[in-house]
């Protein structure tokens, strides 16, 4: 039997989720949206379908505004809410985004409870904090993609400026999805050179501040809303790590009890994902600078999350 994927919401995202998802045949396809958007999500649905025999691929999507039809997902993918307009922060979104995680995270709760949650609504790390408090689901379960993505962005960058493959750049982001968060120079490689052995401190030190602005970025030269692609496939990535077992090692906003002193928050750092959710949180051994900068954005992210004033269901 094939394996379910929810998509909650519909939007930019969500419709780049449902082409991905089918595309790969991880699975059939529910997207699920609000009752005036269930044409619009039903359209998509078909459209998915319709270019299944070009695309070569063999999966069921469906567009709905019944939460019910989420049932027995394996994986959710939560992208409702809205995205920044150009001059907003992902911080301005929290009032707006807050009811509709808790609402998505009881409504995931009671029809899907046995999935792999992936959230991507902005403010990233509040939000995912959010929706396991609300939902009560195991913290193993659920999960925030950020990390996949900001290191996608570092490695683009660093192969850009090198002029190489992006397949030999590695490299991590820690912390949050944000201004603060810290990509680890120290710890990228192309090809296993090590990235300070082929950029000096200042060309470093740009790509830096263009990672962690990389959103803002595209949400400038669109115009209108944010980035979609590239979260979209971040989201996949990790996806198909749980439903494959892959166990990849993927920085994302996972649950810390401890790790890196963080108790009890969602923060960038790396996991492996496989059959059993987030399975492993694994700690590096940072220097102190990067240890300052890590403390930095676990601060922005917990004045966030203090905000949120969110109490458990569960
Ligand atoms: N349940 C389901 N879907 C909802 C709900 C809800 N309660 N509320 C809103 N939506 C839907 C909207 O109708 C819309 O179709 O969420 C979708 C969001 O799509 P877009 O506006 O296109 O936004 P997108 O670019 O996909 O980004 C979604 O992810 O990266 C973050 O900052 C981004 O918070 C934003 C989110």
């Amino acid at each position: 039997m094939r394996k379910k994927i929810a998509l909650i919401g519909g939007g930019q995202i969500g419709q780049t989720l449902a082409m991905l998802a089918a595309q790969r045949e991880l699975g059939d396809v529910v997207i699920y949206d609000i009752p005036e958007m269930e044409s619009c999500v039903k359209g998509k649905a078909l459209d998915l379908m319709e270019m299944a025999p070009c695309g070569n691929y063999d999966a069921n999507v469906t567009g709905t505004s019944n939460l019910k039809d989420i049932a027995g997902a394996d994986v959710v993918i939560v992208t409702a809410g809205v995205p920044r307009k150009p001059g907003m922060s992902r911080e301005d979104l929290l009032a707006i985004n807050i009811k509709t995680i808790s609402e998505v995270a009881k409504g995931v709760k009671q029809h899907a409870p046995n999935a792999f949650c992936v959230i991507v609504t902005n403010p990233l790390d509040a939000m995912v904090y959010v929706f396991q408090k609300v939902s009560g689901l195991p913290p193993s379960k659920v999960v925030g993609q950020a990390g996949v993505l900001d290191t996608a962005r570092w490695r683009a960058f660093i192969a850009m400026e090198l002029n190489v493959s992006i397949e030999d750049v590695a490299g991590t982001v820690l912390g949050g999805h944000g201004p603060t968060m810290v990509p680890v120079p120290r710890l990228t490689t192309v090809g296993g050179v090590p990235l300070t052995d082929l950029l000096d401190k200042a060309a470093i030190d740009r790509i830096v501040e263009r990672t962690k602005e990389a959103g803002t970025e595209i949400v400038k030269l669109l115009g209108r809303g944010s980035a979609f692609f590239s979260p979209a496939w971040a989201s996949i990535v990790m996806a198909e790590s749980y439903l494959k077992d892959k166990k990849r090692v993927l920085p994302c906003a996972a649950h810390c009890s401890g790790q890196y002193g963080v108790q009890g928050l969602f923060i960038g750092v790396p996991v492996r994902i496989g059959a059993g959710g987030v399975e492993k949180v694994y700690e590096i051994s940072l220097n102190d600078a990067e240890k300052a900068m890590l403390a930095k954005t676990v601060e922005a992210v917990k004045a966030t999350v203090a905000e949120c004033k969110v109490e458990a269901t569960a």
